[in-house]
């Protein structure tokens, strides 16, 4: 299907998330939308999907002028789409999962369910899919229940299918095998939006790459253009994609953990049996699709979640199960995943969030009386080097944007005197340039001999950023291996399947 859209402006409220955007998806093309978070992809999507309205310009199909009151109007033009967040029902089969939803007037009847499998297989055969309509969904991989998602979307006879972010949570062999289900798709006539963040993806997969940018086209290039260029064109300046790491001497243990067992909110093991050592001088990152036990992992190290057995030693000193202020003021530097929970005081000022952990120390505190004038400082200093975007440093921590928020948390915890320094997902929100600058602050905390240990699902920041990587699966760390270590042999970790140790 040939989709053209004609200057799409979508608002909300005064702030305007679409930008009189064009653009022209031809019939069996893989088009890429690359842009950075926050720039108005998946804004975009959710109008041709029908889920939002445009304030304005129009939408063209073979063109043909249409206009959804919802999405199942879409549903039925024959759009289909696979949503950032998966929709499925965990308890129930692909086959239910893909029925439901559609029809919702209609129970899951024996006609229906007999129809779905059929359509499934015959799916599944043609694009390589290999999903079984009868396996409940909560006991298949990620990887394949995002199948069942395709799969849902392209039943009802899809041929604009769009991807919002589809790549987020999948192993580097399930992205592989994602581009060769679209590739398939794509040659057989389907059209394929395709949205992502990530430069290596839109260049081994797009026919055409548009990039956006604060809401508005900046360009439409080709698949064969630089990594480096099209970053360029995504953040609107040339930025370094790698992070210059010169050879650091390793001393003693800075952070170690020695057979630690947590468990996580529903009383399940979730770090099972965890033996890791980061030394002074040494980045360690620990990769892992999301949701292997590295959250649960970092709130234990940080004093936030039970350490229920094995031990826990910053410095040489025993901090296991200690509470988060003890943790801190030992010499712990701790950016937390969720930012909002534990980052940050949103009501209070950016000069306060910035002295979170350190209210009561000099130079900000003497004799039990603030100083006003030394929090301002230090502000204004930290505001200026990690190009913090305020209108002032006493506009509240809530008044910044996400990135800047996590801009504040890292200024901060690279602000005081530190043994180790722990990061989850440190440049999640950031922009590509922002990540640039994150990414030199953590390197610099290494050379000046501090322990670092970096949890993230980001494969190329796990690959720029440690010296050694350790890979958790399911609880378990599932190898430890160097820098030079291929995509694909971390990949295979990931995906559970190293020796275990
Ligand atoms: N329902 C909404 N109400 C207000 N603002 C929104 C809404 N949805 C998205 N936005 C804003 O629009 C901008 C673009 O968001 P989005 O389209 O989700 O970006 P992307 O998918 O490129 O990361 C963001 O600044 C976001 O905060
Ligand atoms: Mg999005």
């Amino acid at each position: 299907m040939r989709v053209e859209l004609r200057e799409i402006t979508k608002r909300f409220g005064s702030f305007t998330a679409n930008d009189s955007i064009s653009l022209t998806v031809e019939p069996g093309q893989i088009h890429c939308l690359l842009g950075e978070n926050g720039a108005g992809k998946s804004t975009l999507m959710n109008v041709v999907f029908g889920l939002l309205h445009p304030d304005h310009g129009e939408i063209l199909l073979d063109g043909e002028p249409v206009r959804f009151a919802n999405s199942g109007e879409a549903v039925r033009r024959g759009i289909g789409m696979v949503h950032q967040h998966f929709m499925l029902v965990p308890v129930f089969s692909v086959a239910e999962n893909v029925v439901l939803g559609f029809e919702p007037t209609k129970s899951l009847n024996r006609l229906d369910h007999d129809k779905a499998r059929r359509e499934i297989r015959e799916l599944s055969e043609r694009y390589g899919l290999d999903v079984d309509p009868d396996a409940v969904v909560e006991t298949l991989p990620v990887g394949i229940q995002q199948r069942v998602e395709i799969l849902k979307a392209l039943s009802h006879d899809a041929r604009l299918l769009i991807l919002d972010e589809p790549t987020a949570v999948l192993t580097p062999q399930e992205i592989d095998a994602l581009m060769g289900i679209m590739r398939s798709l794509a040659a057989a006539g389907t059209s394929i939006l395709f949205i992502t963040h990530k430069l290596k993806e839109v260049r081994a997969v797009a026919d055409v790459i548009t990039v956006i940018r604060q809401g508005r086209v900046i360009d439409s290039v080709s698949p064969e253009t630089s990594e480096p260029d099209l970053a360029a064109l995504m953040v609107g300046r040339s930025v370094s994609l790698t992070v210059a790491k010169d050879a650091v001497e390793v001393g003693g243990s800075s952070l170690e953990l020695r057979d630690v067992v947590v468990r996580d909110d529903r009383g399940l093991v979730a770090v099972d049996h965890v033996s890791l050592s980061v030394r002074e001088g040494e980045i360690v990152a620990l990769a892992g699709v999301q949701g292997n036990g590295q959250t649960e992992l970092a709130e234990a190290i940080a004093g936030m979640r039970h350490v229920e057995s094995g031990q826990i030693v910053l410095g040489g000193r025993d901090i296991t199960n200690r509470s988060p202020r003890e943790i801190l003021d030992e010499g712990l530097g701790h950016v937390p995943e969720d930012r909002h929970r534990d980052g940050l005081v949103l009501s209070m000022s950016i000069s306060d969030n910035l002295v979170l952990n350190t209210p009561r120390r000099a130079p900000f505190a003497r004799r039990g009386t603030r100083q006003l004038s030394a929090v301002a400082d230090n502000a204004r200093d930290l505001v200026q080097r990690f190009d913090i975007r305020t209108t002032g440093i006493d506009a509240s921590a809530s008044s910044l944007s996400g990135g800047n928020q996590q801009k504040v948390i890292v200024a901060r915890e690279l602000s005081r005197p530190l043994v180790a320094f722990m990061a989850s997902q440190p440049t999640r929100g950031l922009d590509v340039g922002s990540i640039e600058y994150v990414h030199r602050q953590i390197v610099a905390e290494r050379n000046a001999g501090r322990g670092v240990l970096i949890i993230s699902s980001e494969l190329d920041e796990v690959l720029a950023l440690g010296d050694r990587i350790a890979v958790m699966y399911a609880g378990r760390i599932t190898g430890v291996v160097d820098s030079s270590t291929s995509r694909e042999d971390i990949g295979l970790l990931m995906a559970g399947a190293g020796r275990e140790h």
